[in-house]
């Protein structure tokens, strides 16, 4: 388990939390290429842990840490419950989504429209901190939904929850429209205010606070990391792990050089996969995370090809792999 200080200096760079893809093979495949950014699980619901007794839903790989646990919920006692599982099975963190905008989640309560209830997300966090004791609970959120207007809905969120004694927000710099966008719509179709989201650091200066949302190249990053404490990365870092997660260590840490090639990670895979096809999981369920690892590459095209079509097959293991990887040059002639 991780102290409070190295999770804060691990959320200088995170990977989002992304239901069905950031599971536990994908974290432990992000872990290879960064030691230091901070994981985030995919959305647990609570009560699918506290009434479902769905508890494998939380479990992970120690390798991942330092990895967070996001609740899904607005039960402030389920959620406290939730919490003490989540902190029983020792996650560094416990976060709460605001953000998440499906229909299914529209109708238990949770996600981002709680962004029109900030006292119930201040007494959900309360609840949570308390069960938590020194794990850190934080809050991931929207700038607004529907026609609330984020100027002034954003700093009055933050202030309320803040009050309950939350000190480290993630802010995906967009509004969720609840009405007639889909959960992917809802990731694009809304523009993205990060000049907002910039001055909520000016505004609570004591806070922890990370931007998110359309951030797709660590130079950005940097740049955003002038102005915030940190910065939350989803689909660039699913898609596109080299270019995010391999270079991270070195360009957001200051790590002297990136730990391993991609070709390294992939062969870093082949043990962790063995174990996992000898307790029955399939090939696919590990490799469909690593598919982008050599986007923009020479031979990335023919690794995705085999993968795709051969990692379902029945007795598919590490040989695909090292099939797909032989048709991946190993260094790059720099261009
Ligand atoms: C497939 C997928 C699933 C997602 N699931 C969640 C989720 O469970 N909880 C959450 O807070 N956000 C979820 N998100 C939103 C991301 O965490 C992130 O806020 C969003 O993708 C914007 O960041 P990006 O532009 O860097 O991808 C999901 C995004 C994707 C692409």
């Amino acid at each position: 388990m991780s102290t409070r200080h190295d999770i804060r200096a691990a959320a200088r760079l995170s990977v989002a939390p992304m239901m069905d893809w950031s599971d536990r093979h994908c974290r432990y495949f992000h872990r290879l290429m960064s030691r230091r950014a901070l994981l985030y699980t995919e959305m647990v619901t609570a009560p699918a842990l506290v009434r479902g007794g769905a508890v494998h839903l939380l479990d992970y790989n120690i390798e991942e840490h330092p990895v967070a646990v996001q609740l899904g919920g607005s039960d402030p006692r389920e959620l406290a419950a939730a919490t003490k599982l989540c902190v029983e099975r020792g996650y560094d963190e416990v976060n709460l989504n605001v953000g998440c905008p499906s229909d299914r989640v529209q109708s238990g309560t949770f996600g981002a429209v709680l962004m029109r209830d900030a006292p119930l997300v201040a007494d959900c966090m309360a609840a949570m901190k308390d069960a938590a004791q020194d794990i850190e609970v934080t809050v991931k959120c929207r700038i607004g939904v529907d026609d609330q207007a984020p100027d002034d809905v954003l700093p009055a969120f933050i202030e309320t929850v803040a009050a309950a004694g939350v000190t480290r927000f993630t802010i995906h710099a967009r509004k969720a429209w609840l009405q007639g966008l889909s959960p992917k719509e809802n990731r694009d179709i809304p523009p993205l205010d990060y000049p907002l989201v910039h001055r909520m650091k000016e505004a609570f200066p004591d806070l922890h606070l990370s931007i998110n949302g359309g951030i797709t190249k660590l130079d950005d990053a940097r740049a955003h990391l002038d102005v915030m404490d940190g910065v939350m990365i989803g689909r660039a870092a699913y898609h596109d792990p080299a270019s995010v997660l391999l270079e991270a260590d070195q360009a957001i840490f200051g790590d002297p050089a990136p730990a391993r090639s991609a070709h390294e990670v992939v062969e870093a895979m082949y043990p962790y996969i063995e174990a996992q096809l000898a307790q029955g999981v399939r090939l696919h369920s590990i490799t469909r995370h690593m598919l982008g690892v050599f986007t923009g590459r020479p031979g990335a095209r023919k690794w995705r090809r085999i993968l795709s079509e051969g990692a379902s097959q029945d007795g598919a293991g590490v040989a695909l792999l090292a099939e797909a990887l032989s048709h991946v040059p190993d260094h790059v002639p720099a261009s």
